[in-house]
């Protein structure tokens, strides 16, 4: 299982002893601190009586609007960006929409955000999702093809090479460097436009499998963490 740096004791007790409270900490020298992510998370949980939570959380854009709720220490989100604000223009995402997404009183503006519970015989089988913005329908579409129809260990669905395409901007999205040239070519001989990009999504998901057991995966891509936690009374 791969250790969160947020939950690195010995790393936290080093950032916290590096604090000096009487001089200023020059930002450079906290460049080795674990790199969180300001926008958008998503977390899957299961209990031991099967029950199943998928949650996708965010700000939109980093640290949202940028205001805190007074008294209360959040930041407010800025998910006003994903209304067509103005239709026919790209929004943060490179979405492009029309005026059924225009801001209007009593409206909810489109998410992209999936959070998904598959079952089988009305039991959590598969609880996963993703932040990622345009690409968490795609991120997590291919998990669950990989995981449910390929049959392919969660680890490895999780892991395997993402791809995404959004309409507009008209080109297939890859990870740079998980692909085949060959299969690039290919796809480039038939008219695609492949465009590199770092990684593609950042899947927190759980497998319950045949036998009852939970295999919860975090990505390799980073910035989460998966356990099995289980409670002392039931240890004993
Ligand atoms: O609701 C949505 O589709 C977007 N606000 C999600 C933004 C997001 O996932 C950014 N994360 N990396």
């Amino acid at each position: 299982m791969r250790q969160s740096p947020f939950r690195d004791r010995t790393r936290l007790a080093g950032v916290v002893a590096s604090i000096d409270p009487r001089r200023s900490t020059p930002t450079a020298a906290l460049s080795s601190l674990p790199g969180e992510r300001p926008t958008t998370t998503h977390f899957s949980v299961i209990d031991g009586n099967g029950m199943a939570v998928s949650i996708t959380t965010t700000l939109n854009d980093s640290f949202g609007s940028a205001r805190v709720a007074p008294g209360l220490g959040f930041v407010w989100n800025n998910e006003m960006d994903d209304f067509a604000t103005r239709p026919g223009q790209p929004n943060l995402y490179g979405l492009v929409q029309g005026e059924v997404n225009a801001v209007a009183p009593g409206k909810r503006m489109l998410s992209s955000m999936c959070p998904s519970i598959a079952s089988s015989a009305g039991k959590a089988a598969l609880v996963w999702g993703t932040p990622g913005g345009a690409t968490i329908p795609t991120t997590n579409l291919q998990v669950m093809l990989n995981h449910l129809l390929r049959r392919q260990p969660l680890e490895e669905a999780v892991a395997a090479p993402r791809f995404h395409q959004q309409d507009l901007p008209d080109a297939i999205q890859i990870e740079r460097g998980r692909f085949d040239n060959a299969w690039i070519e290919e796809l480039r001989k038939m008219g695609h436009e492949i465009r590199e990009r770092e990684t593609i999504g950042r899947v927190h998901a759980i497998a319950v499998e045949r036998d009852g057991t939970l295999n919860p995966v975090a990505d390799p891509r980073g910035g989460g963490a998966a356990l099995v936690v289980v409670p002392r009374a039931a240890a004993r």
